[in-house]
């Protein structure tokens, strides 16, 4: 693990914190390794998976022992609620403020015309999302702190997250006015406050997937979502030490044997954090790969909370 321990440490002290970076990078675990810290640190944490079917099967889930996860937050671990934000049911909470009935926003829902429109408009499939994460967000406990002291999101793909994190700049100039207005604020009050939110990028040292993730930086930047940092996973552990290394590289250099780049991994993953340090200016996590094994989220945990160590 690497230096920056206080800011991971910031993360726990948000509200709501998007996990984001191109797919197949580590989102999901990572996700659940930081909600089973949180979770050790007495944090009321929510997790949310964004989906489109209530019944499509979950990996985030999977990781607490379930094919998908609630579409009503529930407890999924000790301390550890889960919910699914569904485009759907966020757009029926949104109609019903709006149109302040239940009967009203249903109706409205089961008409196809507006139902094509919700789905296929721009923007309104985030808004569902935005507005069920708005609802997470305000739910209180009766002695007035928040139900969800962190909102944990494993955001889908890199350009959802950015159409999520766009949306209320986008809409605020159609609908400058009014209640759809108003709740687009509220939710920027949220996101866009660096002490309430912040999007973390998670990549793993290779060549693409850092090009990718100084692209979402940037791109995280001009929709106005703050940056916490990011957390390079699956960093290879070298087994040699400098020495064997050098004599390694100049045997590998004159044979170039077959296999020689799985004996480079480690010196090429150095040459991807080094590129992504001059890229950015954000704190870099590194959380090292591990062995598959069941234990896989609770030695995630682990090794962040090693980096976590003053
Ligand atoms: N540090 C690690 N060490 C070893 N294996 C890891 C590590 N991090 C993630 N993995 C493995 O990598 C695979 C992909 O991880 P994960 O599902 O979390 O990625 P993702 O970004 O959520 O993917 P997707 O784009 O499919 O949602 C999984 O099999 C997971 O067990
Ligand atoms: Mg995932």
């Amino acid at each position: 693990m690497s230096a920056d321990p206080s800011s991971l440490q910031e993360l726990f002290t948000k509200r709501v914190v998007l996990m984001t970076g191109k797919g197949g990078v580590g989102r999901s675990s990572m996700t659940a390794a930081l909600a089973t810290l949180a979770q050790r640190k007495g944090v009321r944490v929510l997790i949310c998976d964004i989906g489109d079917d209530p019944n499509d099967y979950s990996p985030l889930a999977r990781h607490f022992g379930r094919d998908r996860l609630p579409s009503q937050p529930e407890v999924i671990s000790p301390g550890i609620r889960g919910v699914v934000l569904l485009a759907r049911s966020g757009q029926e909470l949104f109609l019903k403020s709006v149109l302040r009935s239940g009967t009203l926003a249903r109706a409205a829902l089961s008409s196809d015309a507006l139902r094509r429109l919700l789905s296929a408009g721009p923007s309104f499939k985030e808004m569902g999302v935005f507005f069920q994460l708005l609802t997470l967000l305000r739910a209180k406990q009766s002695d007035g702190a928040p139900v969800n002291e962190l909102v944990l999101i494993d955001m889908p793909a890199t350009g959802h997250t950015l159409s999520l994190t766009g949306l209320p700049e986008l809409l605020l100039r159609l609908v400058p006015r009014g209640p759809i207005a108003a709740a687009l604020r509220e939710g920027q009050s949220y996101l866009n406050d660096p002490k309430l939110g912040a999007a973390w990028v998670v990549a793993i040292p290779e060549t693409l997937p850092v090009s990718e993730c100084l692209e979402l930086l940037e791109g995280l930047h001009k929709t106005g979502m703050p940056t916490g940092g990011v957390l390079m996973n699956r960093i290879p552990v070298d087994p040699f030490s400098a020495a064997e290394r050098s004599a390694l590289e100049s045997t590998l250099e004159r044979i170039n044997p077959l296999g020689a780049e799985g004996f480079r991994r480690p010196v090429l993953a150095r040459r991807e954090i080094a590129r992504l340090r001059a890229g950015t200016k954000l704190p870099i996590i590194e959380v090292p790969e591990l062995a598959h094994s069941a234990e896989l989220i609770a030695g995630l945990a682990t090794a962040l909370a090693e980096g976590l160590k003053p």
